[in-house]
């Protein structure tokens, strides 16, 4: 499998909306970072996460794509890049 595109090198902090859903951008190539716009269609390995969100507040969706607890963050972003 291919590595996702590394669209930040931190989060995006978001307000979300108790009750709604968000779809994640998996492949870093969504021009609507964090959230999917369609664009891993060009390649199918990718698919977007889904966060259903229990409450209204902020939270960190993770922007370098390699956190172990997609979608969010859980500071894997900070290490280095090998
Ligand atoms: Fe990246 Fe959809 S654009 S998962
Ligand atoms: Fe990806 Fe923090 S932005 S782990």
């Amino acid at each position: 499998m291919a590595n996702p595109i590394r669209a930040s090198d931190k989060p995006f902090a978001v307000s979300v909306e108790a009750g709604k859903d968000y779809w994640w951008c998996a492949c870093g190539q969504s021009k609507n970072q964090p959230f999917c716009d369609g664009s891993h269609k060009a390649k199918a390995e990718f698919t977007p996460v889904k966060y259903s969100a229990t409450q209204s507040n902020t939270v960190f969706f993770c922007g370098c794509k390699a956190s172990a607890n997609k979608p969010l963050c859980d500071g894997t972003h900070k290490k280095p890049v090998s």
